[in-house]
């Protein structure tokens, strides 16, 4: 949509896939904390987003919704206060339908002006925050009909709020999600492994040429350091998640500093999240398809371009993966200068006609090609 607000991809963090219901302040303001001193804010990580379960299950008797009692004493606008204080911005989540995905909190549904002018009263959304809409329990009406509301509901406070859709990829968002919501789930939920993350990375790749700068295709939240995956498979998670331009929300605990530095030298790859929030805005395709062997390629800016070469076999002996400068959209015979971004390294000005890398399974090399000469 066009309210000025994510221009790159959002970064932050979610609390769905490390804690589902199990939230509570304390733990969203120990999130805030860690994000601050392990430096990850400083990278780009601002978002503090609270998923699900974060209300209690009726509204009040003038039909406001409630913060629940039990984990959330202070109420959400003194969480709100916590993480502007901090410099980091706060995400809340509804839905749009009669009850959330979890059934433990009332959607929005009838009662979007209400509650956009409640997250308002928070002061959520007045440091350009964020909000997730889910599409559970409701009327069984189009979601062009009812997210709608919600983006009118929240436009009229005046107060810019990136707004995340999150209606699981069913009525093809990619094509409409634009005119409603900064981005738009394209598949339905991820799970820790190999197997969930890749056919989401799929699945999201179908719609790379609706992908721009304010409306961005997002295959659901990152599960690195989660634990379900293998050190290659959360590089190319990550690798994966950055190049098509999805949103970075870690789904790890952030608030363990020992869990944070372990994935550090991933979601802190600053030359991968530059890939990532790089000003053109244009998703990575795959341009090649040979078996277990795939490139994914796009233009950055500055006439760069970033290129995966990807070994999606599961098992087996090292397998060597080659990306032509007809992949990538470069003219054959141009030398280029290329930069491995997970090795940190500018191999000689080059190469010409093409780069090979051998790796195992289940692994990728990243690199950014520029033209030269
Ligand atoms: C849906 C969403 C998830 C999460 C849960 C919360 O499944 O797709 O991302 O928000 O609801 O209940």
């Amino acid at each position: 949509i066009a309210n000025g607000l994510g221009m790159t991809p959002p970064m932050g963090w979610n609390s769905w896939n490390h804690f589902h219901c199990d939230i509570n302040e304390k733990m969203i303001k120990a999130t805030a904390d860690g994000l601050v001193s392990s430096g990850l804010a400083k990278l780009g990580y601002v978002y503090v987003n609270i998923d699900d379960c974060w209300a209690e299950k009726t509204r009040d008797c003038k039909g406001n919704l409630r913060p629940k009692k039990s984990t959330f004493p202070s109420g959400i606008k003194a969480v709100a206060d916590y993480v502007h204080s901090k410099g980091l911005k706060l995400g809340i989540y509804s839905d749009a339908g009669y009850y959330t995905c979890s059934k433990t909190q009332p959607g929005s549904l009838g009662y979007e002006e209400q509650d956009a002018q409640t997250f308002a009263s928070w002061n959520l959304l007045q440091d350009i925050d964020y909000l997730k809409y889910d599409n559970c329990f409701n009327d069984g009406s189009r979601p062009t009909i009812r997210y709608p509301v919600m983006t009118r509901a929240l436009m009229k406070t005046g107060r810019p709020i990136y707004i995340s859709l999150c209606e699981w990829g069913d009525l093809h968002p990619a094509e409409w999600g634009f005119n409603v919501g900064n981005s738009w789930r394209t598949t339905n939920d991820i799970s820790d492994t190999w197997e969930s993350m890749i056919s989401k990375a799929d699945e999201n790749e179908v719609y790379a040429h609706l992908a721009r700068p304010g409306g961005w295709n997002d295959p659901d939240m990152l599960e690195v350091g989660n634990g379900g995956m293998t050190e290659n498979e959360y590089v190319v998670h990550f690798s994966l998640w950055a190049i098509s331009k999805s949103p970075l929300l870690l789904g790890f605990d952030v608030a363990n500093a020992t869990a944070t530095r372990a994935v550090a030298h991933i979601v802190g790859n600053e030359e991968v999240i530059r890939i990532n929030q790089d000003p053109l805005g244009v998703q990575a395709k795959k341009t090649r398809m040979m078996g277990s062997r795939e490139i994914w390629a796009g233009p950055i800016s500055g006439y760069r371009f970033v290129v995966m070469l990807l070994n999606r076999a599961d098992a087996g002996d090292d397998d060597t993966v080659t990306a032509y400068w007809d992949d990538v959209g470069i003219p054959a015979k141009s030398l280029v200068e290329v930069r491995d971004v997970w090795e940190h390294k500018t191999l000689g000005r080059a190469v010409a006609g093409n780069i090979s890398a051998t790796m195992p399974p289940r692994s990728c090399k990243l690199y950014i090609l520029k033209p030269v000469g």
